[in-house]
């Protein structure tokens, strides 16, 4: 009986997976070194995942304005370990009141792409404040105003200019200098910064603490609201101080997806990103892809990829506005249909499919990953579009607005700023949210559990779902994040691969298929991404090595 019960023990010991039930360590990986350290001091103060959250977008909000900020939006995925609750917190931006359907149109019916991109008329009512501060306020352990206190320092101190925000100002200047405020804050004494040089955003700092002060309202209503409203209608926008007030924060139920054992937790409308990735990997879902050749799983891949995109052009907008078949479209039966006409060694002209779209890849946007040590996770990505948002900057700010409106459809089947297309799903309406490609997705198994994302515009999809690929094959997040990128987004019908990603006779191969393959000059993406391996308890992280000021650390 004895020797019974102590080979129980020792069976179990050594067969049977012990389950770590916290993680021996937290994990943040984010675009900028300065926002990951701040999450980790607010985790040091007693701050949860959650209040990290809030630390390292406030933060990427003053370092990164490249990409997202104040004037932005955002959708943070949360994970709760307690109770195994996860959430979306939707801060996209919405549609002001005025805006309408042909407000971007010229009177000869044309798109006049420069109001669609450029200056307050571009802007959507800005939704990061309201989820930073419904996240402290219904998931965090600290207040807001001590998590935002690393984001006050820096816009107060500054903060170096790095490689990455000095290519995106070389680009974006000639927009920025149509805007006193704007030209003021990012081009000192009205010229390009060095890298090194550092960039003071002290009104930015006021406003930061005005929100620490009075939460949201500090910012939609009052003060604040109003230097805003005033300063976009005087440079010809149409905000007003009840679109401001009438901003809400949605919580959205994730779609969710199994693949591998693994549940997958992923963003909904309007995000178009969850639904596309679900249905790729319902496409996938019987292909044995790890026993296949590269060329062969590539174009597999490719072919799913093709589909899934071709129904974000015809069915995907704001779910609030219009009836977007996510039922369907994640269907494994309806994904079936659309593997029956993939052929295993030929592609498929995507003019054979009925439907259109097209887009480059974004440069925009950011993403962060966060695991805590008791297991609360926070995938989110964030943006203000393209580079810069507007440009415009309201004086007295120190932030740009975004210019989310582009991702609307501003005329059915025109492209937007990223070549893409949509129809009446998509269209300008007020209150409205634009469609957006935004994944964050976190990844639930026995025993690994993981967040992952990346900015990228409508590449974002295929390299959500690469990554995801690659941690189905077991490899870590440092895998994840440097893999090389392959993308297809149904039209124009094309491979666009990076400079490393196939070798000679692995394009010739793909070519030989039907694949137009198109080795682009640069690379694209800027990954972060975290995992707990749940039986041993580690932790581990990975940013991005495509851009500069990234950084992971597991502490
Ligand atoms: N603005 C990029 C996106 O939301 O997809």
């Amino acid at each position: 009986m004895r020797t019974r019960y102590w080979l129980v023990i020792i069976f179990s010991v050594i067969v049977l997976p012990t389950q770590a039930a916290q993680p021996g360590k937290a994990a943040i990986a984010s675009a900028h070194y300065l926002a990951t350290e701040a999450g980790h001091k607010i985790l040091a103060k007693g701050g949860n995942a959650f209040d990290a959250a809030v630390a390292v977008s406030s933060v990427l909000a003053v370092v990164e304005q490249t990409s997202s900020g104040l004037g932005g939006g955002a959708f943070w995925m949360l994970h709760r370990a307690s109770d195994g609750y996860d959430v979306m917190i939707d801060g996209r931006e919405m549609a002001p009141a005025a805006a309408h359907k042909d407000m971007y149109l010229n009177t000869d019916g044309s798109v006049n792409r420069d109001l669609a991109v450029h200056g307050p008329l571009a802007a959507g009512i800005p939704g990061e404040v309201a989820g930073l501060d419904h996240i402290a306020v219904n998931y965090g352990n600290l207040p807001l105003a001590e998590s935002l206190k690393p984001a006050i320092r820096i816009a107060r101190e500054g903060f170096p200019v790095y490689t990455k925000f000095h290519r995106m100002l070389t680009y974006t200047q000639k927009f920025i200098r149509r805007w006193p405020a704007a030209t003021k804050a990012f081009l000192p004494g009205g010229e390009l910064p060095e890298v090194g040089q550092v960039i003071r955003l002290p009104d930015m700092a006021r406003v930061l603490e005005k929100i620490a002060a009075e939460g949201r309202d500090g910012f939609y209503k009052g003060e604040i609201a109003q230097r805003l409203v005033d300063g976009v209608v005087a440079a010809g926008g149409i905000w007003s101080l009840e679109d401001l007030a009438g901003y809400v924060i949605k919580e959205r139920a994730p779609i969710r997806t199994n693949y591998r054992g693994y549940e997958l937790v992923t963003a909904p409308p309007p995000s178009s990103g969850g639904i596309a990735i679900a249905e790729i990997l319902n496409i996938l879902s019987p292909y044995q892809l790890e026993t296949l050749g590269k060329v062969q799983r590539t174009h597999l891949v490719i072919e799913a990829m093709r589909r899934a995109y071709r129904d974000r052009a015809l069915y995907l907008g704001d779910s609030d506005f219009y009836p977007v078949p996510i039922d369907m479209l994640t269907d494994m039966n309806y994904a079936a249909g659309l593997r029956a006409g993939i052929m295993f060694d030929q592609a498929t002209p995507s003019d054979m499919i009925p439907g259109r779209d097209g887009l480059p890849e974004g440069t925009d946007t950011s993403h962060f990953s966060i695991i805590d040590r008791e297991g609360n996770m926070v995938a989110a990505t964030l943006t203000v579009n393209l580079p810069f948002g507007s440009s415009f900057m309201v004086p007295g700010t120190g932030f740009v607005l975004n210019n989310e409106m582009d991702d609307f459809s501003a005329k059915p089947g025109e492209p937007n700023a990223y070549g893409l297309i949509g129809f009446t799903a998509n269209e300008i309406q007020p209150f409205k949210r634009p469609l957006s490609s935004m994944s964050p997705t976190l990844m639930l198994g026995k025993d690994r559990v993981a967040a992952i994302g990346t900015p990228g515009g409508g590449r974002i999809i295929s390299m959500v779902l690469l990554g995801l690929l690659d941690f189905m094959e077991g490899n870590e997040p440092e895998s994840w994040v440097s893999l090389p990128r392959y993308h297809h987004q149904f039209l124009p019908d094309k491979v666009s691969v990076e400079p490393e990603a196939f070798t000679a006779e692995e394009i010739a191969a793909l070519e030989a298929m039907g694949h137009t393959v198109e080795v682009r000059n640069r690379t694209w993406g800027n990954m972060h991404g975290v995992m707990w391996h749940r039986q041993t308890g580690e932790v581990t992280a990975g940013s991005d090595p495509r851009q500069d000021a990234g950084k992971a650390i597991v502490r």
